[in-house]
């Protein structure tokens, strides 16, 4: 469905580089939810943005996005953004994604307005009916108000109806369910999963490793802007192959909420060879000094020399 090919992003700084990611090379199958899950700072939301052509004017890209056979990174600006508008959604990460001065309803229809041909009256019509399915109380109220009049855990469902209404080929969730609370995110879930019924396939980005759990098809974990694991979601959670990937799920509140010791490095000096090795209990010299390739045994992929097998 889309094909992320050698992904590089430096954000240029005054006189510093920002290396956001160094090289990722990830699929999102056809109808199928990807979970990506890392610590605040590995690249996820770069990830997304790139393929939504968001990025600032500092940020260098190279490599490949390819969809439809078409390159969306090379492809003229106004051609790739009429691409994007049409197959791609995206619920953006934070309540600054709102703009301050459009009611919630103008913003949740503004797409389906735009490419289906529906009015005014239509669109608010069904920002309300998107609203009232992720639980909100009062969905004619929450549709004609603006950002500031609304709750936190409102805001985060006039977001997620933002990214759900209308048909996309292509969903991408920054953090949906962040700051709801465990109610409110089963209607969130429940929502993801009858929207996946008419969108045919999910970038999923949450901290949360419950909701990955429960809702996506493979997981993808990346670390300090790379990709060091993809696995199928089942798989990953019984048998995590990476290093980082088995502490993220001993930190889980039900295997004893054991954190994971040291801090991801600096994006601006990066350690040179494998990036979790200074935290890693199984390192070895080799991985300080040399990036491990992606290892494959056909299902499972993993950055760790540890699968160096044959
Ligand atoms: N506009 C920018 N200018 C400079 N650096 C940036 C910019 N946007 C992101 N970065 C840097 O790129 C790296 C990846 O950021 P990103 O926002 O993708 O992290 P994330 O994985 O989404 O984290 P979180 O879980 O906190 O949302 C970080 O080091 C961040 O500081
Ligand atoms: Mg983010």
């Amino acid at each position: 469905m889309i094909e992320f090919r050698n992904l590089k992003v430096i954000f240029k700084m005054d006189g510093m580089d920002v290396t956001a990611l160094c090289g990722v090379d990830l699929e999102l199958n056809r109808g199928e939810i990807l979970g990506i899950l890392g610590e605040s700072g590995s690249g996820k939301t770069v990830l997304l943005h790139t393929a939504l052509r968001l990025l600032p004017d500092n940020a260098e890209v190279s490599g490949q996005i390819i969809y439809k056979g078409e390159d969306l990174l090379t492809l003229e600006k106004k051609k790739a953004m009429r691409i994007i508008g049409r197959d791609f959604s995206l619920i953006p990460q934070g309540f600054g994604s709102l703009n301050p001065l459009l009611k919630s309803w103008l913003q949740i229809s503004e797409r389906l307005m735009e490419h289906s041909g529906i009015g005014r009256r239509e669109g608010c019509r069904r920002a309300e009916q998107m609203l009232s399915e992720t639980g909100i109380g009062s969905p004619g109220r929450v549709a004609r108000s603006y950002r500031h009049e609304l709750s936190g855990g409102m805001i985060q469902r006039v977001l997620v109806s933002m990214g759900a209404c209308g048909s996309s080929e292509v969903m991408f969730l920054d953090e949906p369910t962040k700051g709801l609370d465990e109610g409110k995110k089963r209607l969130v879930i429940e929502l993801l999963r009858m929207v996946r019924g008419r969108s045919n396939s999910m970038m999923l980005v949450s901290h949360d490793l419950q909701l990955l759990k429960e809702v996506s098809d493979r997981i993808c974990v990346m670390y300090c802007g790379d990709i060091i694991e993809v696995s199928e979601t089942r798989a990953f959670f019984e048998s995590p192959r990476h290093p980082y990937s088995s502490s993220l799920i001993k930190s889980l509140p039900s295997n004893g909420l054991r954190p994971i010791e040291g801090e991801i490095p600096s994006m601006v000096s990066p350690p040179g060879g494998c990036r979790f090795s200074p935290r890693c209990c199984e390192s070895s010299t080799k991985c300080d000094s040399s990036r491990p390739p992606m290892f494959t045994d056909g299902r499972t992929m993993v950055r760790c020399f540890k699968y160096a097998y044959a």
